[in-house]
């Protein structure tokens, strides 16, 4: 058996922690031969509920499960940690945008990049899912100057996931049968959900369905799914979020599939397909040996080129309004 390794959920009481705990703990994510200690971050006020989860993960009799810290520490929270889901933020309504969330949301994550700096692994792996998500990670990639900006990512797994499903539908094939699916850009409405190299069972997508489906009903379907989930639910994803969670950081930590990819939102430092060098942008990527590289030579047309600027430009304005976050202390 291997050494126990730390992950640590903030947020740990809300909606998508209580999702997504259970299947860390019984090795879904990382997988059946490796132990885990939970650190479960909240806010003061929210510990005392992280003792009936930690009750509930006691009551599993996870093999895996090693021990559960619940703590409000910052410090406790990242001590060690090697794979930190960053979930803890408020949530939007029906009515906003993700980025209104911004004023709230940022220095949450400024706070957690200095705690993560200070005490974390330094090889540790973040996924930010508290949103808005890409700006969310950039700001906590720039309080933590010390770790690899690499090793900072935000979810677009869920717009990923949504896609694969949307087009499988609409073709009549299994989601087994969809690849190279790519979602670029924020996890927002400026997204772009990509069929362009998309295979069907082998087949080009664009064989399959139409180009205007793609534009009037694929594309804005899924760029406004969290909004349709927050009408339907009254709340917003949370089985769901938890588990494109997972799918992010077991692909990050064992590889994604030989022939496909994912998508993952990233720094752009390398600029890879002329994007901006200071934001946190969405790509395919293919994992190995827990690392990521974006998928490189994709034809890129005037078509595609447009809607990577919309979803960029909107990305550089969010990093705009958080600009003083952006600054470490000291
Ligand atoms: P929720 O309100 O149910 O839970 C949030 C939890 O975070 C609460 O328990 C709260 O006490 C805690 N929290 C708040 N500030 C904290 C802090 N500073 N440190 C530690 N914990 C803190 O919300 P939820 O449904 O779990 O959603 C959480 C976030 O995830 C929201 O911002 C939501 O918009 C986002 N989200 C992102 C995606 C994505 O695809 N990227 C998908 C779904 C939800
Ligand atoms: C989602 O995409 O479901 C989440 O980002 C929640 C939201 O606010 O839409």
């Amino acid at each position: 058996m291997k050494s126990p390794v730390q992950v640590t959920i903030t947020g740990a009481a809300g909606n998508i922690g209580y999702a997504l705990a259970f299947r860390i703990a019984s090795g879904q994510m990382l997988g059946e031969d490796q132990p885990v200690t939970l650190r479960l971050l909240e806010v003061p006020q929210s510990v005392a509920t992280l003792g009936g989860l930690a009750m509930e993960l006691e009551d599993c009799a996870f093999p895996l499960l090693h021990d559960v810290v619940l703590t409000d520490d910052l410090s406790v929270g990242f001590q060690d940690c090697n794979y930190a889901l960053l979930i803890g933020a408020k949530p939007r309504t029906k009515d906003m945008q993700r980025s209104d969330l911004i004023a709230d949301n940022g220095s949450i994550f400024a706070a957690q990049g200095r705690a993560i700096n200070e005490h974390a692994a330094r090889d540790i792996r973040v996924l930010v899912v508290g949103n808005p998500a890409n700006t969310n990670a950039l700001i906590a990639a720039a309080n933590a100057p010390d770790i690899n900006r690499r090793n900072f990512t935000a979810m677009t797994r869920l717009d990923h996931n949504r896609a694969r499903t949307q087009v499988a539908i609409k073709a009549g094939h299994a989601v087994a049968d969809v690849r190279q699916i790519t979602v670029w850009g924020n996890h927002s409405s400026t997204q772009f959900p990509d069929l362009t190299h998309c295979l069907i069972d082998g087949t080009p997508a664009f064989e399959l369905v139409s180009r205007d489906w793609a534009d009037d009903d694929f594309i804005p379907t899924v760029q406004h799914r969290g909004t349709a989930i927050i009408e339907a639910r009254g709340a917003s994803s949370a089985a769901s979020a938890a588990n494109a969670a997972i799918d992010h950081m077991r692909n990050w930590a064992l590889g994604t599939d030989e022939d496909d990819w994912v998508s993952m939102a990233i720094p752009s430092d390398e600029g890879h397909y002329g994007i901006d060098t200071d934001l946190v942008f969405s790509y395919p990527v293919v994992c190995k040996d827990g690392d990521y590289q974006v998928v490189t030579g994709l034809e890129v047309d005037d078509y595609m080129r447009e809607k990577f600027v919309t979803t960029e430009q909107e990305l550089v304005k969010e990093r705009d309004i958080v600009a003083e976050l952006l600054k470490p202390a000291g």
